[in-house]
């Protein structure tokens, strides 16, 4: 049985994939290979970001990556229409910041609400479709997600007050006010393709994501929901991290026999791909099993358990 089936994207919300960068502290993995396409676990690193895109109902996608890299993904991801959905592809050529893949994308995005998701974050969690349902039926404003992390000084963090209301929101603080971080995964209304115009180059030379949330912010239109500790979130970005990632997935996987960040399962199970489609991407994926899990898929013997 398919539960939570649905045969069309919950809104007109498009979405964008930031997979550029130059994965610095991957060398020497990524001198000729994207940090997004190195594999966690049994997929591709870009998987994750996509699904969860895809979990929030967002059929059509943007994927910005350094020109060198496009054809790569190209070649992994294609068209989009084998997965019931539309990609386009653009090229950042330097990294220089995440608002500038709205500057990036201003045709693509139109007059759409975006959904921006780093390419090298993974999240996981019980509820997180309907966090991400909820966030993507926001009309208004903006949605973010704080996570409690150990480290907060890499990320850009938010006070809260003790009503849970945002105070501020600091990028990299060298004294951070709380231990939320934000997440890579921003949803915005179509507002900020205005807001992102009016960014300037900070002191280190980018388009920082956090003067971008801040604008909404001031504007009273920001709403920061917290994924609390029973979701995962993970960045792949340094050696650890990424091997972490992988035996975290690895885990989860073996432990229940339901794969974490499979596009074709979740294309499926939203009604975007039908049987046929699916047994048709499960056949030269046999040999290593992944299309071994899609035919059993098939067979009816998987509940959406285990979906997000
Ligand atoms: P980072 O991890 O901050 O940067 P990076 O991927 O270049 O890695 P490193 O620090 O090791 O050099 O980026 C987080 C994600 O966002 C990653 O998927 C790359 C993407 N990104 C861009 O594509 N363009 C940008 O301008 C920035 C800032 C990030």
């Amino acid at each position: 049985m398919k539960a939570f089936k649905r045969n069309k994207p919950l809104s007109n919300r498009k979405g964008i994939i930031l997979a550029g960068g130059l994965g610095k502290r991957l060398r020497p993995l990524t001198f000729s290979i994207s940090k997004q396409l190195m594999p966690v676990y049994d997929k591709p690193m870009i998987y994750y970001p996509l699904s969860t895109l895809m979990l929030s109902g967002i059929k059509e996608i943007l994927i910005i990556t350094v020109k060198e890299d496009q054809n790569a993904f190209k070649r992994l991801l294609g068209d989009g229409q084998k997965w019931g959905m539309k990609f386009n592809y653009a090229v950042q050529d330097r990294p220089e910041g995440i608002p500038q893949a709205i500057l990036i994308g201003k045709e693509f995005i139109g007059n759409s609400d975006i959904a921006i998701a780093l390419g090298d974050n993974l999240f996981y969690g019980n509820d997180l479709i309907s966090l991400l349902s909820s966030a993507n039926s926001r009309k208004v404003g903006s949605t973010i997600f704080a996570y409690l992390v150990n480290d907060p000084e890499r990320y850009g963090v938010v006070q809260f007050s003790n009503s849970r209301k945002v105070i501020s929101i600091e990028e990299k603080p060298k004294k951070p006010l709380s231990k939320y971080a934000i997440t890579g995964l921003y949803f915005y209304d179509n507002s900020v393709v205005e807001r992102a115009q009016k960014l300037k180059f900070s002191d280190r030379k980018e388009l920082e994501i956090t003067a971008l949330n801040n604008m909404y912010l001031e504007d009273e239109l920001l709403n920061v929901e917290i994924m609390g500790r029973g979701f995962a979130w993970l960045d792949t970005g340094t050696f650890d991290s990424l091997h972490e990632a992988g035996s975290f997935i690895r885990t989860l996987e073996n432990r229940q026999g339901l794969k974490v960040g499979c596009p074709e399962e979740i294309a499926w199970r939203l009604g975007w791909i039908n049987d046929q489609d699916l047994k048709n991407l499960a056949d030269p994926l046999t040999k290593s099993g992944y299309g071994k899990y899609l035919l059993k898929l098939l067979e009816g013997q998987k509940s959406l358990d285990g979906i997000s």
